[in-house]
């Protein structure tokens, strides 16, 4: 009886406020939990152009057999030189279509392990599933913290000085852009100093792209991965469409592998193909299809280019919104204008995080994180409200 051997797993717990929330029967219940886009009125919508892009997929495919480990290859082309550009010769640059963000960096953890990598070093807080996944798949994860919630900024000194424990071939995972928890990214100076450092200490980079067009701007929010890449032999860049094309459940990503010269990617990819195959054998279709079909047509790029723009522009006037709440308490809501993207995380405690739950019907992660797409206008108020509430009241 092996099952008898096993202990029972917690529920994820910022999947299981999906569920809290909506058990919830609160009329104006906020849910700030898991990293989705809404607009003003709540919804989550599917993006016009995917919406086209799957009306040509419906007319036009004609088979859905086996496409291989690789996954859809034109998807794979087309999303390098879309992001990846002439920051690395193209010979040096192999990649495949993965089950979302989460399956490239899995596949990204087990390559590193293969090539006998046994740690990660991971500015801490991140992503509550990045350390899980390494270390499951046999590299430790070691974090160093460098994120200062009350100011909202990162310390680049801080995470310097961290990565010098590290040595020579260790990997080092760095959030290309849109920081997941924190919101907060190194400028373009940082992004060299990161750069430099990393190269000289032999150390390899994993590049986490989950976000690019929800920062600064499609273009712009790509350059600190590109700073990587251009600087270091060996680099690994997974990538998520779930969020720019709003994709989510369709588990649509990308990993690439940047390796000295061309007949080592080919030993590189060969790698990742075999275990592909002994995870997953072949990615699913669906979502990697539409973005193929939206990239090799200009009409359909501009079209989407278009609406993430509008996207990311909601997402900075929710955060303006939310930052002119100015100092409530101890907690200065200022500094989260400091951050771009879907997320930030205030300095809250668990307690606060419940009582704001359990009094106001407000939903986020027990860090404090907060997606900021959960909000409108009118939640943003009802937000600054309930913080002052919660500090009238003495909560700590
Ligand atoms: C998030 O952080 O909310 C998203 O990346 C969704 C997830 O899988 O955690």
């Amino acid at each position: 009886m092996r099952f008898a051997t096993l202990t029972r797993q917690p529920d994820d717990p910022l999947l299981r406020i999906i569920g809290q929330h909506a058990a919830d029967p609160r009329p104006g219940k906020i849910d700030l939990g898991v990293g989705v886009f809404r607009d003003e009125e709540g919804r989550t919508p599917v993006m016009t152009a995917v919406k086209a892009a799957e009306a040509r997929l419906l007319a036009d495919q004609a088979s859905k057999s086996y496409l291989g480990p690789e996954g859809d290859i034109g998807f794979v082309r087309a999303l390098a030189t879309l992001v990846i550009g002439d920051a690395v010769a193209a010979d040096r640059v192999v990649g495949l279509q993965t089950p979302g963000g989460t399956g490239a960096l899995r596949l990204a953890a087990e390559v590193l392990a293969r090539a006998g990598v046994a740690r990660i070093w991971i500015g801490s807080p991140s992503w509550a599933n990045h350390a899980p996944l390494f270390r499951l798949a046999g590299v430790e994860p070691a974090m160093i913290p460098c994120f200062d919630l009350t100011s909202q900024t990162f310390d680049l000194d801080g995470f310097l000085a961290g990565l010098g424990e590290a040595a020579a071939g260790d990997a080092v995972l760095l959030h290309g852009c849109c920081h997941n928890p924190i919101g907060i990214d190194p400028d373009a100076a940082g992004w060299a100093t990161i750069a430099r450092h990393v190269a000289e200490r032999a150390l390899l980079p994993v590049v986490d792209l989950a976000y690019q067009g929800l920062g600064d701007g499609f273009e712009v929010d790509a350059d600190g991965a590109r700073t990587i890449l251009s600087a270091v032999p060996e680099c690994l860049l997974a990538y998520s469409c779930d969020k720019n094309f709003g994709l989510y459940r369709e588990r649509t990503g990308a990993l690439f592998a940047v390796s000295p010269d061309a007949d080592t990617g080919a030993v590189v990819l060969s790698n990742l193909l075999s275990l592909a195959r002994a995870n997953w054998s072949m990615p699913p279709d669906h979502g990697a299809a539409i973005v193929r079909i939206i990239l090799e047509d200009e009409g359909l790029t501009a079209e989407w280019r278009d609406e993430l723009e509008t996207m990311r522009q909601r997402l900075a006037g929710l955060r303006a919104a939310l930052a002119d709440g100015g100092r409530i308490g101890t907690i200065d809501l200022g500094a989260v204008a400091h951050g771009k993207g879907m997320f930030a995380t205030l300095p809250l405690s668990p307690a606060q995080v419940e009582w704001l739950r359990d009094r106001h019907a407000i939903y986020m992660a027990g860090s404090g994180r907060i997606n900021i797409a959960g909000f409108n206008m009118a939640a943003i108020a009802t937000f600054h409200d309930a913080l002052r509430d919660m500090v009238a009241n003495g909560v700590v």
